[in-house]
C-alpha cells in the first residue's frame, strides 16, 4: 500500500529531498507539501512545479484538508520539535531530519507521546545507509580486529568560500558539532557497538573562518565498552578534504580496520593485521537503497509491518546526549558524562 505523506520544510534540503529522494520512492506519495514561509514556499512550488492546491503555509492547514499516515520533517531545527508534535498529536508516523530536537527534555517529549500514540518517530541518520558503514560495522561485531582500542577519526571540508552576508551557513547555532558532527556520533554508536560515557571536547574558529559560532573542534570521547575516540573536525580546513563519513582507522587487539564513505573518494572499508603490510579490502555489501533513500524505505518499511526503526527516536536520544555533552563540554572547558 503506498504511505501517503505530509511534507513539512521545502528549504535548500527539504526540495532536494521532494525532488530526489520522495519521487523516486514508488511506495511514497506526497499529498501535501508546507512551508512556513510564503516566500519560500512560491520559490518551492516553482522549482519542483507542485499543484497550489496541496501547499500550505501550516502544518495544521494540511491535516484538515489532506489524507496522510505519516509527516516528513525537513524544515530547520526551530520546525523539528513544533511540527513533529503536531504531527504526532494527529495520530501521524513522523520521519524528520537530524539534529532531532534543541534540547533533550524536547526530545524525549517527542518520544514518549510518539509511544503513547502508537506511532512511529524516526530520524533520518542518512549516514548509515552507506555501504561502507555497514561493512565496518559487521566487521567490528564480528571481532575481525578483536576488542577495541582507540579510534582516530577526521572530518575536513572548505565551506569557507561564499560571501558572509549570502552564506546561511556561517550563521546557524554550532555549525560543526549540532549540524554535521551529529552524523560522526551516530556513526560512532553504530560502527564501534558501545554506547558513549563521558567526553572532552575543544572548539574555535580558524583567523579565516566566516562562521559566527565554532567551525572547528576535537575531542576524546570514551565509551561503556573501553573504546576511546580521538574526533577532529573542521569545515574551515586548508588540508585535502575528506569524504563527509570522515576517514577512519579503528584499532582493534589484532589490527587495524579503516573506512571512509560518502563523498568525491572512493568509498572503501579495509583490514590490515597486525604485522602484516597491505590492507585487504573488505567486500562491500549491495544496499537496496543509499543514504535518504535508505531511511526513507526503512520508514516504510517499519510503517507497514508496524516494528520500530534502528533510528528510532528513542535510538537517537543517544546520539543527541553526545552532541549536547560535547557542547557543554567546549563551553565549560571540562569533561562532560553523556546523560
Ligand atoms: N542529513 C543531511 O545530510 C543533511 C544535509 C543538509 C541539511 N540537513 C538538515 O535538513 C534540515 C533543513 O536544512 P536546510 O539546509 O534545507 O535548511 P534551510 O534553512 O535552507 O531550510 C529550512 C526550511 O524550513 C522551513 N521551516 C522552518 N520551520 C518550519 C515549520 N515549522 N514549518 C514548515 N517549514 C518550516 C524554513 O522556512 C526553511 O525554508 C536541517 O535540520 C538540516 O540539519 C541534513
Amino acid at each position: 500500500m503506498t504511505l501517503q505523506i505530509i511534507h513539512v520544510g521545502l528549504g535548500g534540503w527539504g526540495g532536494d529531498w521532494a525532488r530526489r529522494v520522495v519521487a523516486t520512492n514508488k511506495d511514497v506519495e506526497t499529498t501535501a507539501w508546507v512551508e512556513i514561509d510564503a516566500s519560500a514556499l512560491e520559490a518551492a512550488r516553482d522549482r519542483l512545479n507542485l499543484p497550489a492546491d496541496r501547499c500550505f503555509t501550516s502544518l495544521d492547514e494540511a491535516l484538515k484538508t489532506v489524507r496522510a499516515q505519516a509527516v516528513l520533517i525537513t524544515a530547520s531545527l526551530p520546525g523539528h520539535v513544533p511540527s513533529a508534535r503536531t504531527a504526532l498529536l494527529a495520530d501521524k508516523h513522523v520521519l524528520m531530519e537530524k539534529p532531532f530536537a534543541p534540547t533533550v527534555a524536547e526530545a524525549r517529549e517527542l518520544v514518549e507521546l510518539a509511544e503513547q500514540r502508537g506511532r512511529i518517530l524516526m530520524i533520518s541518520q542518512n549516514y548509515r545507509f552507506q555501504p561502507a558503514a555497514r561493512a565496518a560495522a559487521a566487521a567490528v561485531a564480528a571481532q575481525q580486529i578483536g576488542r577495541l582500542g582507540t579510534i582516530n577519526l577526521d572530518f575536513r571540508r572548505y565551506d569557507n568560500i561564499a560571501p558572509i552576508a549570502e552564506h546561511r551557513h556561517y550563521h546557524i547555532w554550532e555549525p560543526l558539532l549540532a549540524d554535521m558532527s551529529i552524523h560522526h556520533f551516530d556513526l560512532m554508536r553504530l560502527i564501534i557497538g558501545q554506547e558513549p560515557v563521558q567526553v572532552s571536547c575543544k572548539t574555535w574558529n580558524a583567523p579565516w573562518s566566516n562562521y559566527d559560532e565554532p567551525a572547528e573542534g576535537a575531542m576524546t570521547i570514551t565509551f561503556d565498552g573501553g573504546a576511546v575516540v580521538n574526533y577532529r573536525g573542521s569545515w574551515v580546513s586548508t588540508a585535502p578534504q575528506t569524504n563527509w563519513a570522515g576517514e577512519w582507522s579503528i584499532e582493534g587487539e589484532k589490527g587495524e580496520l579503516v573506512w571512509t564513505s560518502r563523498g568525491e573518494k572512493p568509498e572503501y572499508a579495509a583490514i590490515r593485521l597486525r604485522g602484516e603490510e597491505e590492507l585487504t579490502p573488505i567486500v562491500l555489501p549491495e544496499l537496496t537503497a543509499l543514504d535518504r533513500s535508505g531511511s526513507l524505505a526503512a520508514f516504510v518499511e517499519a510503517v507497514n509491518t508496524n516494528s520500530v526503526p534502528e533510528t528510532t527516536g528513542r535510538d537517537n536520544l543517544k546520539t543527541l546526549a553526545l552532541m549536547f555533552a560535547a557542547i557543554e563540554s567546549a563551553k565549560t572547558g571540562q569533561p562532560v558524562n553523556v546523560a
